[in-house]
C-alpha cells in the first residue's frame, strides 16, 4: 500500500488496498496513522458491500448506530442501523435518506452532541454529471491562522452548536425553539483527543453564538472565524468518482458540499464512528 498526499491543506489517497479483504494489523496501523496525519483519507475504485464498509469502519473505532431522537424533531433517514443514505432520491414522495439536494455549508458532523463523532465514512454509489464535490477544511491550520488578539479574546470560551436541519442558512436564535432541535455548548478551541493538537471548533452552518460575548461581538467574531475556516489555502476539494470511500476526522476538520443538479440522483452510503467529549 501507498499513502499519497492530495493537497497542501489536508488529505491523502491510499492505494494498493482492496477493502473487500480483511486487512492485517500492519495495514490497519498504517491507515490509522495516515488518518491521524492527513485528516481525510481517500480509497478509490472500491466495490464495497455493506459488510465491507462496516469492516473498514471498524478499523477506526466503534461504529455508531443511529437512533431516533426522543425529544427533538425527526431528522429523517434510517434508524436502528449503522447505515445512513445521503441522497436526493425521493420515493413515494419521501426522501430515501438525508441531506437532500444542492449546496451544504461547512459544518462538523454532530458538533451538537455531547460526544461528537470521531469520523464519518462516505461511500459513493451514484453521482450526478457535475458538481456535488465535498470540500474539507483543516481546522488545525485554521486555529494557527487566528490573529493573536482574537485568539486571546476567545481563549476558554464556549460556542453554542445547533443543528436545525437547514443546509445553507445562518441560524437565527430568535426564531429557533432550542428545545426542538439538538444543541450543545462546546469549547471554541478544542484539544484533539487523539493527536493532542489544538483545533478551531466552529462552522458557518452550526455555530450559533459565542457564550460570554455580547451578541454583536459574537456575530463579528464568528464571521471572522468563518472566513478563516473557509480560506481556500486550507481546503481540499474532493471530486467524487464512483467507488470512492472517504473517511474524515470530524474533530479537526469541517466539510461542505457544492451544488449539483437536483434532477440527477446522488447516493452515498454513510457510517460514523463514535466519539467522546470535546475538551479545551
Ligand atoms: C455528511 C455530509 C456531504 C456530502 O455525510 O455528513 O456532510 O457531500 N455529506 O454529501
Ligand atoms: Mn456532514
Amino acid at each position: 500500500m501507498k499513502v499519497t498526499p492530495l493537497s497542501n491543506a489536508l488529505g491523502a489517497e491510499v492505494t494498493g488496498l482492496d477493502l473487500r479483504q480483511p486487512l492485517g494489523d500492519i495495514a490497519v496501523t498504517a491507515i490509522k496513522d495516515a488518518f491521524d496525519q492527513h485528516i481525510v483519507v481517500v480509497f478509490r475504485e472500491q466495490e464495497l458491500s455493506e459488510e465491507d464498509q462496516l469492516r473498514a469502519a471498524g478499523y477506526f473505532g466503534k461504529v455508531h448506530i443511529r437512533r431516533k431522537p426522543a425529544t427533538t424533531r425527526d431528522p429523517g433517514g434510517q434508524f436502528d442501523t449503522p447505515f445512513m443514505l445521503v441522497t436526493n432520491i425521493i420515493e413515494n414522495g419521501k426522501s430515501v435518506g438525508v441531506f437532500g439536494d444542492g449546496e451544504m455549508w461547512f459544518h462538523h458532523d454532530t458538533s451538537y452532541y455531547p460526544k461528537p463523532h470521531r469520523a464519518t465514512l462516505l461511500y459513493s454509489m451514484k453521482l450526478p454529471s457535475w458538481g456535488g464535490n465535498t470540500c474539507f477544511s483543516n481546522m488545525y491550520k485554521a486555529y494557527e491562522n487566528i490573529p493573536q488578539p482574537l485568539r486571546d479574546k476567545l481563549e476558554r470560551k464556549k460556542v453554542l452548536q445547533v443543528h436545525d436541519y437547514k443546509r445553507r442558512e445562518r441560524l437565527d436564535l430568535d426564531k429557533i425553539d432550542l428545545d426542538s432541535v439538538r444543541h450543545y455548548e462546546q469549547p471554541i478551541f478544542i484539544t484533539h483527543p487523539a493527536t493532542g493538537r489544538k483545533a478551531l471548533y466552529i462552522s458557518r452552518l452550526m455555530s450559533a453564538r459565542i457564550l460570554g460575548l455580547s451578541r454583536d461581538e459574537s456575530d463579528a467574531a464568528l464571521e471572522q472565524l468563518f472566513e478563516i475556516s473557509e480560506d481556500p489555502a486550507i481546503v481540499y476539494e474532493h471530486e467524487w468518482k464512483l467507488g470512492d470511500l472517504v473517511i474524515w476526522d470530524n474533530w479537526c476538520s469541517i466539510h461542505a458540499r457544492k451544488d449539483f443538479p437536483r434532477e440527477e440522483p446522488r447516493l452515498m452510503r454513510r457510517l460514523t464512528i463514535e466519539g467522546q467529549a470535546m475538551r479545551f
